[in-house]
């Protein structure tokens, strides 16, 4: 045993002898918890339960909010988020509140004006939250200043983090080195962070990597040092270990139905292992256990269909590999089986180093893992031998301008010049602050949004989520009907649809009646369609009155590339002749990745010439604008902001 860990006599009663420095443990349970194994489907009625008796703990905080919670809720669960945190004040009432904020990127995906910012952390903080975790992708502090500003303003707890990130297998090396980390903690201490917290959300912290970084970061700065390590690669209850040892104060756990896989060891048996010894927590076994209980017996149920039973590991060793997030890697899976490109993994593992290299060396987390995991299957799917980067996304380009902060290491000068070709705001990046290139926002969303969004609170969710969030606003106001999808099941549900699995598994489930091919009518005729590189041979058979069809052809490059856009696809195959006479003729544009429509840039009728941005298709988290594929009259839209379109649907016709 350590030298800074001493034993006392055991007790195992909750009124034993408190430690002389206990460990302080933030529990994730209602936010990471539910984040990391149940797509942050978690519903406040699931939280409820168990809320006065998390409270009892005495945990240094539970974080509630933040993260995806404020995207997912309004989203998928027809849940209020402000509501959440104003609900779950009414049962929490002893111990903060944690959220994480995505400093600049607020609870979104994008950089979002200063005037944004500050109201989205003013009324976060007016409706509860204590603590705002704040982080950013790049660790680029200039990205903390207007959100600190207000949550110092409104006198809450700032919390600095540093994302935890590897150049090599361990720490050390070219650029993410244990200089960077201090050097990190000592520009945090001067932006006047209450706690500084290493933000290991891949789980790529060693216990021995753990050690002298703690012990370095408790000698270069006096702020608390908070550790926050997922389970993912398995190695975490290791580093909590080591990291107590080191002289840690605060440690981030789960209760243990929200443990493990990709989320976060579990309290319990941190509890016991501190036990008696002078970083005891000194919480009540029992207690947790009762919570244990609730969650499991009433809660659990409603999620466990959730869970990625894929694999029966809960251990990732793709992390220890490839040192990315594991939510990523499962991303990059996802991506590559709506693409029928499986079989590229290998390859995508292989690009995946070079892609971040090329851009900066940036740490992987929420966004720029993703930016860097779809360029990289846009490079694996879409590149030649001849040409690297021949799909650049809106968001590699944004980041490429600057408009996420400084890379740790400068981007490749070749790829940069190529995605600032045409580059709306300029060719030449920014080197301040990005948010001081962004107009103000909440005005411009009052005039869109108007009377719809009722208050402030309203109006920040539509400016986050314009589209989703108007969607939600007319759920919430009784303008539109929320669909099934969004309504919470219940225990009854979950029985009954456990009693049809148990059926089934019998061989006691009725067959499902097969639907039965309609006959192939006169009119059925024989269509060559290409989807990127593949050739497929479609027999189309008219019903009704329906007569757009067409051939496709490969999209080609935007001359100007609009707002967002990434360089189009192109297919190598010339295109094939059109079909000869027949009504409504022309071009299809096919949806070339499964998506939601932001919005169309054009209507039925209007005449564009090709390369024109026609629609803005949204992917992965990523904004598409997809162009023209030729000129032409558009016509047959037949989608509208917010519908979702699978791969290969047609998102228009050219002719
Ligand atoms: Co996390």
């Amino acid at each position: 045993m350590s030298d800074q860990v001493k034993m006392t006599p055991l007790n195992y009663s909750a009124d034993r002898p408190k430690a002389k420095n206990p460990v302080r443990i933030m529990d994730l349970s209602l936010r990471d918890g539910h984040q990391s194994l149940f797509a942050t489907r978690g519903r406040t009625e699931d939280m409820i339960p168990v809320a006065e008796l998390m409270d009892e703990v005495g945990f240094w905080a539970i974080e509630t909010w933040g993260g995806a919670t404020f995207d997912t809720m309004h989203r998928f669960l027809n849940e209020d988020p402000w509501e959440r945190l104003r609900t779950l004040k009414r049962y929490i009432k002893k111990t903060p509140f944690s959220m994480l904020l995505r400093a600049q990127n607020l609870v979104g995906y994008r950089n979002y004006a200063d005037d944004l910012a500050l109201a989205f952390v003013e009324r976060s903080a007016e409706n509860g939250m204590d603590i705002f975790r704040t982080f950013d992708a790049l660790n680029d502090y200039r990205n903390f200043e207007t959100v600190v500003k207000q949550i110092k303003k409104s006198g809450k707890h700032f919390q600095g983090c540093i994302c935890y990130t590897l150049t090599e297998p361990r720490l050390g090396g070219e650029v993410y080195n244990l200089e960077y980390y201090t050097d990190r903690a000592k520009a945090l201490e001067s932006m006047g962070a209450d706690s500084i917290c290493i933000k290991d959300m891949a789980g790529l912290l060693a216990p021995y990597d753990a050690y002298p970084l703690i012990k370095a970061l408790k000698e270069k700065v006096k702020a608390p040092i908070h550790l926050h390590s997922h389970f993912t690669s398995g190695m975490s209850p290791m580093t909590h270990l080591k990291a107590i040892e080191a002289g840690v104060d605060i440690i981030d756990t789960c209760m243990t139905p929200y443990a493990y896989r990709t989320s976060h060891a579990a309290l319990e048996p941190l509890v016991m292992a501190l036990l008696g010894t002078n970083r005891d927590t000194g919480f009540d076994i029992k207690k947790l256990a009762e919570i244990n209980d609730i969650l499991e017996k009433e809660v659990m149920p409603k999620y466990k269909h959730l869970l990625d039973d894929s694999k029966v590991s809960i251990i990732d060793i793709n992390v220890l590999l490839h040192q990315t997030p594991g939510g990523m890697l499962s991303n990059l899976v996802n991506q590559l089986r709506e693409m029928d490109a499986l079989d590229k993994l290998d390859e995508v593992y292989k690009e995946l180093p070079r892609v971040r290299k090329d851009l900066g060396q940036i740490p992987l987390v929420t966004p720029t893992s993703q930016i860097v995991g779809v360029q990289t299957v846009n490079n694996v799917l879409h590149d030649t031998p001849g040409e690297r980067y021949r799909m650049i996304t809106g968001q590699v380009k944004d980041l490429c301008y600057g408009l996420y902060g400084k890379t740790a290491v400068p981007i490749n000068p070749e790829l940069q010049a190529k995605a600032l070709k045409g580059y709306p705001r300029g060719e030449k990046p920014i080197t301040g602050r990005p948010a001081e290139v962004l107009e103000p926002e909440l005005a411009k969303a009052k005039a869109e949004i108007g009377d719809l969004a009722a208050d402030m609170e309203d109006l920040i969710l539509y400016a986050l989520f314009p589209v989703t969030g108007r969607k939600f606003l007319e759920w919430k106001y009784g303008k539109t009907e929320a669909p099934a999808s969004v309504k919470p099941i219940t225990l009854e549900d979950v029985k009954k649809r456990d009693e049809l699995v148990k059926k089934a598994l019998a061989g006691k489930l009725v067959e499902v009646k097969q639907v039965e091919k309609p006959p192939k009518s006169q009119a059925v005729r024989t269509f060559n369609v290409f989807v990127d590189e593949e050739y497929f041979a479609v027999e189309v058979d008219p019903v009704g009155n329906t007569h757009l069809v067409s051939v496709p052809q490969p999209v080609a490059p935007a001359a100007a590339p609009p707002q967002v856009a990434p360089a189009p696809m192109k297919a190598p195959a010339p295109a094939p002749a059109p079909e000869p006479a027949h009504d409504g003729e022309g071009t299809v544009l096919l949806a070339p990745m499964p998506g939601m429509i932001i919005k169309y840039m054009v209507k039925d009728g209007d005449t564009v010439k090709q390369g024109d941005a026609i629609v803005v298709l949204e992917a992965m988290k990523m904004e598409n604008a997809l162009a023209a594929p030729c000129d032409g009259k558009v016509q047959g839209i037949k989608f509208a902001s917010g519908d979702t379109v699978a791969k290969g649907a047609v998102l228009c016709v050219i002719g």
